[in-house]
């Protein structure tokens, strides 16, 4: 049977992944503070059907974004019509922006966690404080271990919806982590989305994937290598809850890291 990933339909995954309207509000609230007024322009380097920068364009921030896929760039380019910088195809661990820098530079959606090895994760470091102004702000959603948690495998992570999908479809999206292999810092997690009235999405939308974690000092320690970043915050964010500050020192699971650019 064929099988489709959910990028494949970049608008289902804009309706299951745009975070609620509070928890966008707590993390703009925080980068305001960061920045001490409102942010004048944000980037993200795998910006998926601009899912986050679109929430920034409506409070009038002018936004870029960079994705791997064309189609997701195609859509993200729809919706930020008109405060859109530059919306480009390419590789995050190497992003060609020719405008910028930008204020605020965030990746929120976990995408940090398919990044496999030490060397990959400072090269996206080293390309994403490239296009972020001096005294910026970078955000970064990250994984710290926590793999002892798991008892029996497939182990649900989660479970969301129904979310509406234009004009009069559902969508339902589930989590789990099949297998860990805490020696490479890995989780095999399979991310599933059934939907009902979909047109032409018939079937679930499964994709299977490697999600790599950090042990909190060795993230630290690689966040040391690159002399331009400080640390400014940790927190998780859980919706409708907004945001809830973490300590460092004491972080596992997901966590958006907050680092300025010096
Ligand atoms: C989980 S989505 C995140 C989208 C968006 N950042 C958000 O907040 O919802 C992951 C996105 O990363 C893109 N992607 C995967 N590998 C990439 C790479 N090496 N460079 C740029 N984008 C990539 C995918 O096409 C997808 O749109």
């Amino acid at each position: 049977m064929e099988t489709f990933s959910l990028y494949d339909f970049p608008e289902i995954y804009d309706q299951v992944r745009t975070p609620d309207q509070y928890t966008f509000e707590s993390i703009y609230k925080h980068i305001c503070d960061q920045l001490g007024r409102a942010p004048r322009s944000v980037m993200d380097p795998a910006c998926g059907p601009a899912t986050w920068l679109s929430l920034f364009a409506d409070k009038g921030v002018l936004v870029a974004g960079n994705d791997i896929s064309e189609e997701m760039i195609a859509n993200a380019q729809e919706k930020c019509a008109g405060k859109a910088i530059e919306l480009i195809v390419g590789d995050m661990c190497d992003l060609q922006f020719k405008k910028g820098p930008f204020e605020v530079s965030f990746e929120l959606a976990g995408t940090c966690g398919i990044i496999p090895d030490k060397k990959t994760f400072q090269r996206f470091l080293r390309s994403v404080v490239n296009h972020t102004s001096s005294q910026g702000i970078i955000l970064l959603t990250v994984f710290f271990h926590e793999m002892d948690m798991y008892t029996e495998y497939p182990w649900l992570v989660g479970e969301w919806g129904p979310f509406g999908v234009y004009p009069q479809g559902k969508a339902w999206l589930k989590y789990e982590v099949l297998s860990t292999e805490p020696e490479l810092n890995l989780e095999r997690v399979r991310r599933t989305v059934n939907t009902e009235g979909v047109a032409q999405c018939s079937c679930p939308l499964i994709d299977e994937y490697n999600m790599y974690s950090w042990s909190e000092e060795s993230f630290w320690q690689m966040i040391s290598e690159i002399p331009e970043l400080s640390f400014v915050s940790s927190f998780r964010y859980d919706e409708p809850e907004g945001i809830v500050f973490a300590t460092k020192g004491e972080l596992t699971g997901e966590v958006t890291v907050v680092l300025r650019r010096l």
